[in-house]
């Protein structure tokens, strides 16, 4: 398992891989797809955004490729937190292909992540999930996240919030 960057090799892969999503909005919603659009206007668009600009914070967005090249998860590192993040959206969001679930992809991924996030500095890594989403608290669980209070959005869902401090697990690493 690797991390790649968005680039023009992952396109067929990254349309598939859209293809087969099934909810409402992608997650992360870097890589949602708009139809009509350029896959070279979509990437230039993401680097805008990972650049932070507009109302973006800087953020680095990776695919998630198997052995046989094939996306099975996508994941979206935000290098700060504005007001909404801290509350909300977090640090970290992810999400992982229809059909390559329930096969402990999402854990290995967010664990991944956190060694960007270290390299990034930052020590309270805060990741968020819905109130009803059992298999993405699992995964922060998993990641030694602890959690915090759950706050409630404009339309009524819950989000609950972990912390997983990376200080501690640097520590308790060098014992
Ligand atoms: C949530 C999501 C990322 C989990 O990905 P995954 O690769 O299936 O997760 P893992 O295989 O690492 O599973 C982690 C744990 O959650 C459990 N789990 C996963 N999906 C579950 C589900 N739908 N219901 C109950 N438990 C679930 C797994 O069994 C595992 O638990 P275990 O270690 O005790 O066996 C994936 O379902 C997804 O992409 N959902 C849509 C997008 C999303 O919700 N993203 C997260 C936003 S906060």
């Amino acid at each position: 398992m690797r991390f790649e960057r968005p680039s023009m090799k992952w396109k067929d892969e990254h349309e598939a891989y859209m293809k087969e999503w099934d909810e409402d909005g992608m997650t992360p919603s870097s890589f949602h797809l708009k139809d009509g659009i350029p896959y070279e206007v979509y990437l230039e668009e993401l680097r805008k955004r990972e650049a932070g600009q507009g109302k973006w914070l800087p953020c680095t967005n990776y695919f998630l490729v198997d052995e046989t090249d094939r996306v099975v998860g996508m994941i979206d590192i935000r290098h700060d937190l504005n007001e909404y993040l801290h509350q909300f959206g977090g640090h970290i969001g992810y999400g992982v292909r229809p059909s390559e679930r329930r096969k402990g992809y999402a854990t290995r991924m967010l664990a991944e992540a956190l060694k960007v996030t270290d390299k990034l500095g930052i020590k309270s890594v805060l990741v968020t999930c819905n109130d009803d989403n059992i298999g993405s608290a699992k995964t922060i669980l998993h990641n030694g996240g602890e959690e915090d209070v759950s706050l409630t959005e404009e339309d009524g869902t819950v989000v609950r919030r972990f912390w997983i401090e990376r200080k501690k697990q640097v520590s308790m690493n060098c014992i």
